[in-house]
């Protein structure tokens, strides 16, 4: 059902955890089956240095949280917010279709974290306790 590249990126993640007080975070859920990511993000100077991220959900979420966090680490917060969720797929060298939707969560998740940078930039609050379902 995976291929090779699915399955180290999911016995083997990158990035499992939370980043400290986070320049931006931002906590998703799949309204498929009911999963849920969060991503925490380090930027600096508006690129991001450093992303981490806690996933409750298959092994679909799991590789495509690790290969989305090891892509945006090093890119500006424009090119971040760029990254598709076809585009993480393409790294990890294809899902199965059912599982492309797993794939969403993490695209999702990496968007509200920068929109959380930029609120708090801005002195704007973001409430936390919501989770969009996408
Ligand atoms: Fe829920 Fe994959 S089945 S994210």
């Amino acid at each position: 059902m995976y291929n090779q590249k699915v399955l180290d990126a999911f016995a083997h993640p990158q990035n499992v955890g939370e980043i400290e007080n986070p320049d931006g975070e931002g906590t998703v859920g799949n309204a498929t089956c009911g999963d849920i990511m969060r991503i925490t993000l380090r930027i600096v100077d508006d690129r991001i240095v450093d992303a981490k991220f806690q996933t409750f959900g298959c092994a679909a979420a799991i590789a495509t949280s690790s290969t989305a966090t090891q892509m945006v680490i090093g890119m500006t917060v424009d090119e971040a917010l760029q990254l598709t969720n076809a585009r993480v797929v393409e790294e990890l060298e294809g899902l199965p279709p059912q599982k492309i939707h797993c794939s969403v969560l993490a695209e999702e998740a990496i968007k509200k974290a920068i929109e959380d940078y930029r609120a708090k930039k801005e002195n704007k609050t973001v409430d936390k306790s919501h989770i969009d379902y996408v």
